[in-house]
């Protein structure tokens, strides 16, 4: 017989629910932050985009690290493509936004708040018909404001003698940098006070990247060839990492001296995170057989349910932590697909790391597809978007291996496609809203606080079906 035969069922984020608990009259959207810290590499927003070829490459680094989070090159790049992409990424400086999306005065609350929904930028500057600058529309004032969506946007507007302005019309990157040290923005006019351009603290400032190694030979190379080209942190990207190959990696990138955090994965066992926690893994990634292309569980039935996975994986974590003073932050991935999912998870882990959301969005690498499935690159005609996982035929190269490889190898992902979102980040930013909405809910101002204090409690089939789903009515078409 096993050594043991757990008869309890494993768990994933949408059997939970989090309860609320006192929230106090400043613990609002706009004071809540999500910025946590992966071994010593901040980021402001707690994602990472899947390692995954159909999913992160320049365009979703580029487009995720903008927002503050963090995208992951995978191993399966060439070095050349990884290291081409992250110097790339490191040079990315995106300057003033020369054109900014601006409504003039008599434009309503609802019709500004639509704009913003639509693109995804926060502040919508206002002004007349000769472009007269006359105020700026903010989102996170509106959300405070008591006003009604007919209003004017006038109307809550913050006033041109509350911002942060220049009436210097040539006024340089360089100079316009020394500015932002103070501020998050820059509205540039002319001497007339026509609307010339703004600069924005988050877009010149260095957008950080991660690059994903295999245990293979070779893995050392990459790493310096990354770590050269200026990479935030390394990933060991294996879909079982509770082994020697990965500890002698960790071994030997320590003694690289390197400066930089390695996070490994995968693992699902409290064994499993303590040895990598013990080997000196800075960050330590959970999940197996929960991805959405993934079909081990199918395969070799091996695998765990990702909130089960990540509770073991936390008390490995706290016992180390007493232990040793050190914390070792974990990251979960795989089967995190909504908001709602990324909330129960944010309750126990450190940060998300998501394939399948991310493949939906425009920035993906996959192809893209019109409703007939046919490749397009014509951004409104794109209805689907190509997905597949790191261990499909395709992913595997086997056209390019031949049979060789195909006597051996079995897949353990799917390829597929998957609907079109459109650009990251407003539908990104509309789930930050809803997790900062959440944490406001259980009364907790940051990351920290909420794996301190969050409660959540498990649902039965019968709640999961009716608590938060519509029942007993016909939903308006
Ligand atoms: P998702 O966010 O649910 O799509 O899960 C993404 C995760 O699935 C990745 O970060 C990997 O850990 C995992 N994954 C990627 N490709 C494969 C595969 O081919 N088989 C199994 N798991 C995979």
């Amino acid at each position: 017989m096993a050594k043991k035969v757990v008869l309890e069922t494993g768990k994933t984020f949408g059997e939970f629910c989090l309860l609320t608990n006192f929230t106090s009259r400043d613990c609002t959207l706009q004071n809540i932050k999500l910025e946590t810290n992966l071994g010593g590499l901040k980021l402001s927003q707690p994602f990472l985009s899947a390692a995954m070829t159909s999913v992160t490459g320049y365009e979703m680094a580029l487009a995720l690290g903008k927002e503050g989070g963090l995208g992951v090159l995978p191993a399966r790049l060439s070095v050349k493509e990884q290291v081409s992409t992250i110097e790339k990424i490191k040079g990315y400086e995106m300057g003033f936004v020369e054109d900014p999306v601006t409504v003039r005065e008599n434009a309503t609350i609802d019709e500004v708040v639509r704009l913003i929904e639509k693109h995804g930028h926060s502040k919508v500057p206002i002004a007349d018909r000769n472009n007269v600058f006359l105020g700026l529309f903010s989102f996170d004032r509106y959300l405070e404001a008591s006003a009604t969506p007919g209003d004017d946007a006038t109307k809550i507007m913050i006033k041109p003698q509350d911002l942060p302005i220049t009436k210097n019309p040539d006024i340089s990157l360089e100079e316009a940098k020394k500015e932002l040290s103070e501020k998050n923005y820059l509205i540039v006019l002319d001497e007339l006070g026509r609307l010339v351009k703004i600069a924005f603290k988050k877009d010149v400032e260095k957008i950080p990247v991660a690059a994903a190694i295999s245990t293979h030979s070779g893995w050392k190379k990459r790493v310096q060839a990354c770590v050269d080209a200026g990479v935030d942190m390394i990933v060991v990207d294996t879909s079982d990492g509770f082994n020697e190959f990965t500890s002698e990696v960790i071994e030997e990138f320590k003694n690289l001296k390197t400066g930089l955090p390695i996070c490994v994965g995968n693992v699902i066992t409290y064994d499993g995170a303590k040895f990598l926690m013990e080997k000196g893994a800075d960050v330590i990634k959970i999940g197996m057989s929960s991805g959405s292309i993934c079909t081990t569980q199918r395969e070799k039935a091996t695998g765990r349910s990702p909130m089960t996975a990540l509770l073991d994986a936390s008390q490995a974590q706290k016992e180390f932590l007493d232990k040793t003073g050190t914390y070792v932050p974990l990251v979960i991935d795989g089967g995190v697909s909504s908001a709602g999912d990324m909330i129960i998870a944010l309750a126990v882990a450190d940060a998300v790391m998501m394939g399948g959301y991310f493949n939906h969005f425009y920035e993906a690498e996959g192809e893209k597809m019109d409703e007939n499935m046919q490749l397009t690159s014509h951004e409104p005609d794109i209805r689907y978007i190509a997905t597949w996982g790191e261990g499909s035929d395709r992913a595997r190269n086997l056209d390019r291996y031949g049979h060789v490889a195909r006597k051996t190898f079995f897949a353990e992902g799917e390829e597929g496609t998957v609907e079109n979102w459109g650009r990251l980040k407003p539908k990104l930013k509309q789930d930050i809203r809803k997790i900062k909405a959440a944490l406001s809910n259980a009364g907790c101002m940051n990351l920290d606080e909420f794996r301190n204090e969050a409660v959540i409690e498990l649902m039965s089939t019968y709640s999961q079906e009716v608590v938060g789903n519509t029942h007993n009515m016909q939903v308006k078409e």
